[in-house]
C-alpha cells in the first residue's frame, strides 16, 4: 500500500465513523483545511518533474475530491439522523389552548364617545368636528364671549403666540362650543350634531386635567324650545345611564352663547355609600348633583354664524366625557385616566368586541 492509499483509508474511515457534526468539521480542516494534510500534498505538485506532476496531479486530485465527497455524505447522513432523533422525542399536541394573544382595551373615555354617538344617532344627530388649535373668533368671539370675559384670561387658556392669516389669535380650544359655529357656518340650517373631542383648560388637581373631553350637541330648526331640550336630554341620560327613573332638575344659570341658560341637574340616591343616579333627588337622603350646561342658543350666536335668527332657533348642551365616564363606570380620580397605567386600563378598558348598540344595552362592559 502507498503513503496515498494509506493516507486515503485513513481518511475515509474516520469521516465514515465521525459521531457528530463538530468531530467532522474538524476532520475536514485536518484534511482540506489551509493547512490540511491533503492541502500540503497539493501543495508539492508545484514543485515536482512534469513527468511525475502528471501521475500524481490526478491521484491527489481524485484523493481530494473523494475525500470532500465523503464529508458531504456523512454530513447528510449526521443532519437526517439529528432530524429523526427530534421528531421522535418531540411531539405536538393540538388540543393545549393556543397561547394568548396579548390584547388591548378600549380606552372608557372612547367607549362613553361611542355610547354617546350611537344615542344620538337613534335621535337624528350626525357627528361633527372642529380643530383642537382654535382661533379666538370661534372660541369666544361668535360665542358671544366679550373681549372681558374671564374665560380669555391668559391663566385659563393656553395661547400660541401665532395669529392666523385673519388675524385671529390661535389657542387650545377650552371647549367643544366652536364647533357649534363650524357646523352652523359649514352646514348651515336645519342642523343636528353632537361634537365630541379634547378641551384644554389651565387646570390641575384630583377632578381637573389640563386636558379632558366633552361633547357638544347642538340643534337649530323652526319652532324650537326648550321643551325639546328637556325632552332630549332626559331621553339621552335615560338611555346612558341605562335607567328609567333619571330626573332632571332644570336650574337658570348664565352662559353668554344661550339665552335663556339653564344648569341642568341629576337626582342621586345613596345606594350602600355610593351616590347612584336616578330618583328624586328631593326625596329624603336623595339630592341633586350638577351634570351640564345648556340653553337656547343666544340669538346673537345664529346671526354672527351667519343665520337668519328671526327663522332659526335651536337649543345647546355641553357635558364632560370623563365625568360621565367616571359617573356611569365608578372611577373617582381623573388623573388615573390619562396616566396610562396598565393595570387601571387592564381593569376599567373595554373589549374592542363590545361595540355600543342601543338593542344589546350601550354599557355591555368587559
Ligand atoms: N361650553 C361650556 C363649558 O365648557 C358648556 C356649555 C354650556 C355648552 C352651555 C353649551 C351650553 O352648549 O349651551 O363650560
Amino acid at each position: 500500500m502507498t503513503d496515498l492509499d494509506q493516507l486515503k483509508t485513513d481518511a475515509l474511515t474516520r469521516i465514515e465513523n465521525a459521531p457528530d457534526a463538530a468531530a467532522l468539521e474538524a476532520l475536514r480542516i485536518e484534511f482540506l483545511g489551509k493547512q490540511g494534510s491533503i492541502s500540503g500534498l497539493m501543495k508539492t505538485l508545484g514543485k515536482m518533474s512534469p513527468e511525475e506532476r502528471q501521475v500524481q496531479g490526478p491521484l491527489l486530485n481524485g484523493l481530494r475530491t473523494e475525500t470532500t465527497d465523503a464529508i458531504a455524505a456523512r454530513k447528510a447522513v449526521l443532519e437526517d439522523a439529528e432530524l429523526e432523533a427530534r421528531l421522535a422525542t418531540e411531539s405536538l399536541d393540538l388540543t393545549l389552548p393556543a397561547p394568548a394573544a396579548p390584547r388591548g382595551s378600549v380606552h372608557p373615555v372612547s367607549q362613553v364617545m361611542d355610547e354617546l354617538a350611537e344615542i344620538f344617532a337613534d335621535l337624528g344627530f350626525s357627528v361633527a368636528t372642529g380643530p383642537e388649535i382654535e382661533d379666538d373668533w370661534h372660541n369666544f368671539t361668535a360665542l358671544n364671549m366679550a373681549e372681558t370675559h374671564p374665560a380669555r384670561a391668559m391663566h385659563d387658556t393656553f395661547y400660541f403666540p401665532d395669529f392666523d392669516s385673519d388675524g385671529r389669535r390661535m389657542l387650545l380650544r377650552t371647549h367643544t362650543s366652536p364647533v357649534q359655529i363650524r357646523a352652523m357656518v359649514d352646514q348651515g340650517a336645519p342642523l343636528r350634531i353632537i361634537a365630541p373631542g379634547r378641551v384644554y383648560r389651565s387646570d390641575s388637581d384630583a377632578t381637573h386635567t389640563p386636558m379632558f373631553h366633552q361633547i357638544e350637541g347642538l340643534v337649530i330648526d323652526r319652532d324650537i324650545h326648550l321643551g325639546h331640550l328637556k325632552w332630549t336630554l332626559e331621553t339621552f341620560l335615560k338611555a346612558f345611564f341605562e335607567r328609567d327613573d333619571i330626573v332632571l332638575r332644570l336650574r337658570p344659570s348664565y352662559f353668554p352663547f344661550t339665552e335663556p341658560s339653564v344648569e341642568v341637574d341629576v337626582g342621586w340616591q345613596d345606594v350602600k355609600g355610593r351616590r347612584v343616579l336616578g330618583g328624586d333627588g328631593d326625596a329624603p337622603g336623595h339630592g341633586w348633583m350638577e351634570l351640564l350646561g345648556s340653553g337656547m342658543v343666544n340669538r346673537r350666536v345664529i346671526e354672527m354664524a351667519g343665520l337668519d335668527p328671526d327663522e332659526w332657533q335651536g337649543f345647546a348642551f355641553g357635558v364632560g366625557v370623563d365625568r360621565l365616564a367616571m359617573l356611569k363606570y365608578g372611577m373617582d380620580d381623573l388623573r388615573a385616566f390619562f396616566d396610562g397605567d396598565q393595570r387601571w386600563l387592564d381593569h376599567y378598558g373595554f373589549s374592542a368586541f363590545d361595540q355600543p348598540t342601543l338593542s344589546a344595552g350601550v354599557g355591555a362592559s368587559a
